[in-house]
């Protein structure tokens, strides 16, 4: 689980049931690796910046949190979601002493560290000063010692406190000693070069001349150095190659000018994800955030994915996806797929060198293909959050795939039919959004530990579920209680031939859960957990829960008041979020509630908001109450419906309003087969204009 910092309280496993297609818009969170590289140059630099589109995930946290304990002050409250660093021109005011080191944590972030530790030698040579930095159990395996010895030899103190050659580090500020050239090895990671180029212009200050960093060895994933040379010469600081036979970079004594304002682009490799579902499952997809003026080396894996059949659109600041499969029906129904596994991307055999980390994404490509599919040169897998080598391989042969692997490559056999499994996702990211690509297989995927997505995308499976429900068809009812949405939403449903949601009931199977349980219904941490965990079965209009009938217990008065009280927790609304959306299937959905076509399904081809005066919804409710044997009374129904509708009404997250472009329907008079037939010719007429059909 990542290390407590995610933004939503996130279950042990997240069940992705067999998926379609996939079609629409994500806007990308920031790109991770400019994010920490701008954080850190802000940090160094002479100024103030202001980061607009910062990634707000783990890797950021941490970056963020050591900097303000270095004593840089950061500002992550601007209104506008923007931050703001004040820089502290190459100075760290806080940096401990022997007796007080100064204590870090860096998470899981292999960048944090790298980038921290040139910068923490090199501003503390003239200060002084102590600093541990740890991270956590896999951070502590994963290798460091290419970079300290680079900075070893120019004279820092650096010691191992665990394994040598490991994280935990302690660094003392010790004087620095000039050296024609601070030398580097290439080929295990990239990021120990653009740690010391991001510290090299403080050092050449110091020095009073230039500052030359070589590159022993092959140098891995090019691409991350061009963006950090990139965002360098944002903050004033060039980066000369050297001609001649070395690899050679140059810094002259530059002061780090801060850019005033520094706009992060969308990340690249959170965009892998999108592009690929795209070109499974049909698309078409854009991603927006990252395009052809992108400084980020990953945008290429659009290119490996055109090669295996994706067709590939490009724009300035997008990128779009998609696949035409030559289909037999052009309008199939879900039973007519079940259990067709789609093929119809070409294995590939590919240099992934420069793109390492999309290549994951390409791997799980590789199970839709119809050949097998080879990336090769990934040495630096084996030693990222996890041995990726060894992880994507048991995952693929989880799922059925035959697998061949070295030292620094991997082959994956497509199987005929995918196995359903339970990904295991090693603490790492990348393992769970790539391989949630595998629901647009023929089978049910669990993905475990789906938190750790929240190292570089907390909300990737909200933005995929609302990209999956956009392939379908879906019509919404929203409304206030005993407003007739249930009665109206399932028979247009049956009229239409679609699936029904009564988005209600999973809020009031949850507070029966947690009821249950004797749950407090103020433990919003708890409520998620049981939201998140129970097991929820639907057969035709009877709810199961962990298996038994609760279509009854459910309806009475006082579980649905239980039910709005729960309804007011964020976390617990994000979680029966993705349940909901999980019910987007085809032919098409009508789903009700309140929140239906605000939130859950916000690209609904059709929202219908439905009400009623307050007396005829309780008498409504009193007729349902007294016709299923239960005791009511209608004055104080009426006050309680009421009560409700104001708690539903004013919440601050997802209150119940009619969505836009809703079509507004007053009840009151009419009778229920005249709103049917009212929502059913709605659909018609839109279907119409938007299809050119009528469903
Ligand atoms: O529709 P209902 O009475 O079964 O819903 C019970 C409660 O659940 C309702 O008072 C508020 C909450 N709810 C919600 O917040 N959002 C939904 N989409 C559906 C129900």
């Amino acid at each position: 689980m990542a290390q407590g910092l995610s933004l939503v309280i996130a279950p042990k496993t997240l069940l992705l049931s067999p998926r379609r297609g996939i079609t629409g818009e994500v806007v990308l969170p920031g790109s991770k690796s400019i994010s920490n590289r701008v954080l850190l140059l802000a940090a160094l630099a002479k100024g103030s910046t202001r980061l607009v589109r910062l990634l707000k995930s783990d890797d950021t946290e941490v970056m963020i949190q050591s900097l303000q304990r270095l004593g840089v002050a950061i500002d992550v409250s601007p209104p506008d979601g923007a931050i703001q660093v004040t820089g502290c021109n190459g100075v760290f005011s806080q940096t401990g002493s022997t007796a007080h080191p100064i204590q870090l944590f860096v998470g899981n972030s292999g960048l944090t560290i790298r980038t921290l530790l040139p910068a923490l030698v090199v501003a503390m040579a003239r200060t002084g000063g102590c600093v541990d930095i740890s991270g956590v159990a896999r951070m502590h395996e994963r290798p460091i010692q290419d970079l300290v010895d680079g900075c070893r030899a120019i004279g820092a103190k650096i010691d191992y406190l665990g394994q040598p050659g490991f994280p935990p580090l302690r660094v003392e500020g010790v004087p620095l000693r000039v050296a024609p050239a601070i030398t580097v090895r290439g080929d295990t990671s990239s990021q120990y070069l653009t740690g010391l180029l991001q510290a090299a212009p403080i050092l050449a200050r110091q020095w009073g001349q230039p500052v030359r960093v070589k590159v022993e060895g092959e140098l891995i994933s090019q691409p991350y150095v061009e963006m950090t040379r990139s965002v360098m010469a944002r903050f004033g600081v060039p980066v000369k190659r050297e001609t001649g036979a070395e690899l050679v970079y140059a810094i002259a004594p530059t002061e780090i000018i801060a850019p005033e304002e520094f706009a992060v682009e969308g990340d690249a490799s959170s965009a892998s994800y999108f592009l690929a579902a795209g070109a499974i499952g049909h698309g078409p997809v854009r991603v927006v955030g990252v395009g052809r003026d992108s400084v980020q080396g990953d945008i290429h894996f659009a290119q490996a994915l055109e090669k295996m059949g994706a067709q590939i659109q490009w724009g300035p600041d997008w990128i779009e996806s998609s696949c035409h499969e030559p289909a037999a029906d052009a309008h199939p129904m879900e039973e007519d797929l079940v259990h067709r596994m789609p093929h119809h991307l070409r294995g590939v055999d590919l240099d992934c060198n420069a793109i390492p980390d999309a290549a994951m994404t390409l791997a799980v490509c590789g199970l839709f293909a119809a050949g097998p599919t080879t990336l090769r040169n990934i040495g630096s897998w084996r030693v990222k959050e996890t041995d990726r080598i060894a992880a994507v391989a048991a995952e693929c042969e989880r799922l059925g795939a035959r697998v061949e692997s070295g030292h620094d490559w991997i082959r994956i056999h497509p199987p005929q039919a995918l196995l359903p499994a339970t990904i295991q996702t090693y603490d790492d990211h990348r393992m769970a959004m790539s391989f949630s690509l595998a629901s647009f297989g023929n089978t049910a995927i669990r993905i475990d530990d789906p938190g750790c997505v929240a190292k570089t995308f907390p909300e990737y499976f909200e933005a995929l579920s609302g990209l999956c429900a956009q392939a379908v068809p879906v019509l919404t009812i929203d409304g206030p209680t005993a407003s007739g949405k249930g009665t109206i939403a399932s028979q247009v449903a049956a009229e239409l031939g679609f699936g029904y949601l009564d988005s209600g009931a999973l809020y009031r199977i949850a507070a029966l859960a947690a009821q249950q349980e004797g749950i407090d219904l103020k433990d919003e941490r708890a409520l998620t957990s049981k939201a998140t965990t129970m097991e929820l079965e639907f057969q035709g209009q009877t709810a199961l829960l962990d298996g038994v009938s609760v279509g009854e217990a459910i309806r009475q008065e006082q579980v649905g008041l239980m039910a709005s009280q729960i309804a007011v927790f964020p976390s617990l609304r994000q979680a029966l979020m993705l349940r909901q959306r999980d019910f987007a299937r085809l032919p098409g959905l009508v789903a009700d509630g309140r929140d239906m076509g605000t939130v859950v399904f916000p690209h609904a081809r059709l929202k219908v908001f439905l009400t009623a005066t307050p007396r005829a919804r309780a008498e409504r409710r009193y007729k349902q109450l007294i016709d299923k044997g239960f005791s009511a009374n209608l004055d104080s129904l009426s006050a309680d419906l009421e009560a409700r509708d104001a708690r539903d009404a004013s919440r601050a997250v997802a209150p119940l309003k009619p969505a836009s472009g809703a079509v507004v329907i007053d009840s009151t008079d009419l009778s229920i087969n005249e709103v049917v037939q009212a929502v059913v010719n709605a659909w018609h007429q839109v279907s119409v204009k938007q299809t050119g059909r009528l469903t």
